[in-house]
């Protein structure tokens, strides 16, 4: 087990890493007892787990629901009134809780919702993806999309509880798994690497990925990293931005993709592709990209921009970027691995520098 408080603007998050835990919630969480607790779930998370949660909490609280469509497109203003709607319906008081059981779309849906009913309600983040395990469980931004712009309306609240239980990662799709990953390698890349990481990373393969013992080493590594940007870095001006290494052609290339690649996938190849300009340039050592392009290959995930997407096509999306403006955009860029830095450059001179 693995255990961590994190201290964010006046908020502590208690964060508990530990296979089983989610079978012992109120072992972990004795707070939940007496309380009503609204849990927010998606349509392919609820039938696995939701039930299980309820038979536990249900016996020393009052438990309400809210299952909502799996995927991004849950992440919108309707789904957060269905969820006010709820809490009014059923008396919560700001003494109340709100529990996210999901990936990264609920986290950060049900976060929002809990910031803002009564300016608060206790947020306890119960994280299924790795995605959300490494990363999106906790650091308190919380997001929907809205008028087709990623995270456009969101606050800053950090959940007062993290459980990640690494076992719930086993029922995710390989595919799924896959990508969550290469947002651990990401973080792997942009931090001041520890002796235990190369281990770590040479034992990331299909076969490894099986195993409850790596999924927790890998997914704890990824908070750690979290947890030191976001105490650096709360609000996101500078240090925070570092986790969008690879996001800026990968944003593009995701939303070219309509749906066809996962986040992940369009992360490792807007990690490729920024490494490998770099590599052009003789600003990054080649045996970090070769290194990083074999791993993320032998996880099956794509390496090469789609060819069906010209470079034009990128430039425009990237001009849409929330990190656009209008002197150009904001990149994440490495010197080597663990030395990651901001640039800003113009779309012209990016075009010209990615080659
Ligand atoms: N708040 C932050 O700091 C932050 C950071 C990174 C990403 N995010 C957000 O996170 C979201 C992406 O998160 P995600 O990758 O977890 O996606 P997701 O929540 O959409 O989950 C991906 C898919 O996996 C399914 N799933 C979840 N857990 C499962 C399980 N244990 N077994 C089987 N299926 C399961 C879901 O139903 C969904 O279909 C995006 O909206 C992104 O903006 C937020």
């Amino acid at each position: 087990m693995t255990n961590w408080q994190l201290k964010l603007a006046d908020k502590t998050t208690k964060i508990q890493v530990q296979t089983g835990s989610s079978q012992q919630l109120l072992t972990a969480l004795p707070q939940l007892g007496g309380r009503k607790i609204l849990i927010l779930t998606d349509s392919q998370v609820a039938p696995l787990y939701l039930q299980k949660l309820v038979q536990q909490l249900a016996a020393v609280s009052q438990v309400f629901t809210q299952i909502v469509a799996a995927g991004e497109s849950s992440k919108k203003i309707a789904n957060v009134e269905i969820c006010y709607q709820q809490l009014i319906e059923n008396h919560f008081t700001r003494q109340d809780y709100l529990l996210c059981l999901g990936g990264g779309m609920v986290g950060d849906l049900g976060a929002l919702v809990a910031s803002t009913f009564m300016r608060g309600l206790h947020l306890i983040q119960l994280p299924t993806t790795i995605v959300a395990q490494s990363d999106s469980s906790i650091g308190g931004k919380t997001a929907i999309d809205y008028h087709d712009v990623k995270n456009l309306i969101g606050t800053f609240y950090p959940a007062e509880a993290v459980l990640v239980d690494p076992e719930l990662l086993l029922t995710l799709p390989q595919r799924e798994l896959a990508a969550g990953l290469a947002e651990v390698i990401k973080s792997l890349l942009i931090s001041e690497q520890q002796p235990e990481d190369q281990q770590l990373l040479a034992q990331i393969t299909p076969d490894e990925l099986t195993k409850t013992d790596l999924l927790a080493r890998l997914v704890t590594r990824g908070l750690q990293i979290k947890t030191q940007l976001a105490q650096i870095d709360f609000y996101d001006f500078k240090e925070r931005r570092y986790l969008n290494f690879g996001h800026t052609i990968g944003h593009a290339v995701e939303a070219l993709a309509a749906g066809q690649l996962h986040h992940g996938e369009a992360v490792s190849i807007g990690m490729v592709a920024m490494m490998r300009a770099l590599v052009a340039h003789q600003q990054l050592p080649t045996s970090v990209l070769t290194q990083t392009q074999q791993l993320l290959s032998s996880l099956n995930l794509p390496i090469e921009i789609p060819q069906q997407f010209t470079h034009q096509q990128i430039m425009t999306k990237l001009m849409t970027d929330k990190k656009a403006n209008d002197v150009g955009i904001q990149l994440v860029l490495l010197h080597d691995i663990g030395q990651p830095y901001l640039q800003t450059m113009t779309f012209t001179d990016f075009k010209q520098w990615l080659g």
